[in-house]
């Protein structure tokens, strides 16, 4: 699959390394290509991935996938063309106020993005967890979860499997309605790892009996 990833930090660079080992195309979206951050995660995919710009990386790619922090969303969307029917997976947290899009009571940036970008079939996913974390999504013997949702049953699907191929198990919470839960999921996240100190090796896992 050609995944497009617009950020290649901590999420963005951790999936593309993932993926591009599982066989997958990437090419990361960003400003700038010859960056050594950019670089560095290149080189840790033994080149298998390559850069380009946001807009070059949003029409080469089946899937785009949003790793940018949420305030700079307005100038990524921007420059992105070409987006009928394809699958966007966004992994933004709100966690600061975004200005340009201002965030509905109630609302969540993945419904701001879908509404924004009306050709894409969004899907919220990979936003739950710490970064760190997506290396190894085993804990003991459990599998963390990948909580899903999104309007797009096939969308859902094919983010599904991309998920299981990180190791998690998927959960499907859900059409993007459900966002705004996940979103409040990532703050539940930080919350217990840093401000209660429990440190950042910790996921979620849906139990049932
Ligand atoms: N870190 C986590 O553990 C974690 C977990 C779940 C979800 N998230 C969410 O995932 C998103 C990314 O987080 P991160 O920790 O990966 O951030 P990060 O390490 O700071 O990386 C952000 C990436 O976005 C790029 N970027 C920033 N502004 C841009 C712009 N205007 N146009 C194009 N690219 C731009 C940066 O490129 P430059 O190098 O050019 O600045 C960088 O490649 C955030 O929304 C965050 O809330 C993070």
């Amino acid at each position: 699959m050609k995944i497009g990833i617009i950020g290649a930090g901590n999420i963005g660079g951790t999936l593309g390394r993932i993926w591009s080992a599982k066989g997958h195309s990437i090419i990361y979206g960003v400003r700038n290509p010859l960056a050594p951050r950019v670089q560095t995660v290149l080189e840790e995919s033994e080149h298998k991935a390559t850069a380009a710009s946001v807009k070059e990386a949003a029409m080469k790619s089946d899937v785009l996938v949003l790793a940018t922090p949420w305030e700079a969303i307005g100038e990524v969307a921007f420059q992105i063309v070409d987006i009928t029917g394809k699958i966007l997976i966004d992994c933004t947290n709100p966690v600061k106020p975004n200005p340009e899009w201002p965030l509905a009571q109630g609302s969540s940036a993945a419904e701001e993005i879908a509404k924004r970008l009306s050709g894409f079939r969004v899907v919220k996913a990979f936003n739950t967890l710490g970064a760190g974390n997506l290396s190894d999504v085993m804990f003991g013997a459990v599998h963390a979860d990948a909580f899903i949702c999104g309007d797009d049953a096939e969308a859902k699907q094919i983010v599904s499997e991309l998920a299981k191929e990180i190791g998690f198990d998927a959960v499907d919470v859900g059409g993007l309605r459900s966002a705004e839960m996940l979103e409040s999921l990532a703050k539940l996240w930080i919350t217990l790892a840093y401000s209660q100190g429990i440190g950042p090796k910790i996921a979620f896992k849906l139990l049932q009996k």
